[in-house]
């Protein structure tokens, strides 16, 4: 590619990924945390729909990752750890990034990633930083507990969820009387002091991760390796993710950290490139070594059958479910042109993940009171939004802005007839419906894609 139609190629990526940031923000789904002070740079909150979508996405990893498995339980454990944790996992001494300072603007560049920085404002003549010599920088975020103000009240916001899925082991095995190979599941809040947040919310400070430490005997982590691959491709299909926007991507011999002997990155297309939504790695039996040398508790366990005592070594999923939500995000934005020259922009959101599955709209507000009836009935089974203001077809794009699978009439006809008119997202085809076995007939269209 020349360097000309590279720009090109950028720039076109830049306002897709600008005009995605806007809708997030003008529709509620992510904005900058603390607006009215200007934000705060690495957080975001999630408003009205970006939270049913997040919870969505969420609740989904955990039926596929827990609820449809007998070899894996989850947990949910305290953001704050035991510092030791981080001691022994190494966090504390290697959990680093490179950066360098600016002298003149004082600003902070991670030393790996000076391509495309902002130009100094401090200098004259040049708009060139003043760079400093590279210099590791630990990315926990740290904090201190009770009044004290000694080091041993100092402990740190957790920089990845699994480090309490193995220091809990041992306990989570005898209460859930699960025999190795089995697995281990949290989703959870984890910080990072980022050097330098970008592209919306894939690089943030305080992000969430999906994470699933699966135990098995050594001899059988590479098998088991390739098991969750599969398991996890399948639901990134299932989100929707063509083939061509996913792929899977081995770590080099030099990018693997000591202890792994397998990594394996999954990588979406952003509109900013192919970016990481989640690692799967084979740990060995690093973690539980670490933890058990640290607290001197025997983290082994012995196998009845064989007799054979062994640490077990561990497979991992770590998904971020702020880079899925945004790869979903992407992935759905669509602008159409539709005849007479306008241009519908709508979220092709897989049913499973979108914030409203349907909105109930009567045609007329002398109609509201049957269509809030029905309204009342669907809710009890899905997240139901009710509009009855502006023209039908202004209410039908501001719900394909949104995502909505399922858009359902209620007009004139429907007091004598008993049907409503369903209308679909994607292809904006109409049917007309009986009220009489709604519910079902709403499932059946969700559940088939709609
Ligand atoms: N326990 C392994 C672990 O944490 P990681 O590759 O550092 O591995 C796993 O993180 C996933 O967490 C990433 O694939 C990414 O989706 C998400 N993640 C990591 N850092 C992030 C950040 N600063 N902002 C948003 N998501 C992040």
């Amino acid at each position: 590619m020349t360097s000309q139609a590279q720009t090109q190629a950028e720039q076109v990526s830049s306002l897709r990924m600008e005009e995605i940031v806007s809708l997030c923000a003008r529709r509620g789904f992510i904005f900058q945390s603390g607006e009215i002070y200007g934000g705060i740079n690495g957080f975001w909150d999630y408003g009205p729909l970006g939270v049913e979508l997040k919870n969505n996405l969420k609740a989904f990893w955990w039926q596929r990752m827990v609820r449809e498995r007998e070899d894996v339980v989850g947990i949910d454990s305290a953001i704050i750890t035991h510092p030791r944790t981080w001691e022994a996992s190494g966090h504390l001494a290697n959990f680093s990034d490179p950066m360098v300072d600016c002298r003149a603007c004082k600003r902070r560049f991670r030393a790996d990633q000076l391509d495309g920085i902002p130009p100094c404002p401090a200098r004259e003549g040049t708009s060139q930083h003043d760079l400093t010599e590279p210099r590791e920088f630990n990315l926990m975020l740290q904090t201190q507990i009770g009044a004290s103000t000694e080091d041993a009240a100092i402990a740190y916001l957790r920089a990845e969820t699994c480090g309490s899925i193995f220091t809990d082991f041992r306990r989570v095995r005898e209460v859930a009387r699960q025999r190795v190979p089995f697995g281990i599941a949290q989703v959870g809040k984890a910080f990072r002091n980022e050097i330098n947040p970008r592209n919306f919310t894939f690089r943030s400070r305080e992000f969430e991760q999906a994470e699933m430490e699966f135990f098995c005997h050594p001899d059988a982590s590479a098998e088991w390796f390739d098991h969750w691959l599969e398991v996890r491709l399948a639901f990134h299909r299932d989100l929707g993710f063509a083939e061509d926007r996913l792929r899977t991507r081995p770590h080099a011999e030099n990018e693997l950290a000591h202890y792994c002997r397998r990594a394996m990155d999954v990588e979406y297309l952003f509109p900013f490139g192919w970016q990481e939504i989640e690692g799967i790695h084979d740990r060995g039996s690093y973690d539980l070594a670490k933890h058990a040398e640290f607290s001197g508790k025997d983290l082994s366990i012995l196998d009845e059958a064989t007799r054979e005592r062994f640490v077990p070594a561990v497979v991992e999923t770590s998904v971020g479910v702020d880079r899925t939500a945004l790869a979903v995000l992407c992935n759905a934005y669509a602008e159409e042109s539709l005849e007479g020259g306008e241009t519908r922009t709508v979220m092709r959101f897989e049913p499973i993940v979108a914030p409203i599955k349907v909105a109930v709209l009567p045609l007329s507000k002398k109609l509201g009171d049957p269509a809030e009836r029905i309204a009342t009935e669907l809710r009890r089974h899905w997240n139901v939004f009710y509009d009855a203001s502006g023209n039908i077809g202004r209410r039908y794009r501001r719900q394909d802005e949104v995502g909505t699978p399922l858009c359902l009439t209620y007009d004139f006809e429907s007091q004598s007839d008993g049907r409503v008119t369903l209308r679909d997202r994607d292809s904006m085809a109409q049917e007309r419906v009986a009220l009489d076995g709604l519910v079902q007939h709403v499932r059946k269209r969700l559940e088939e894609g709609h």
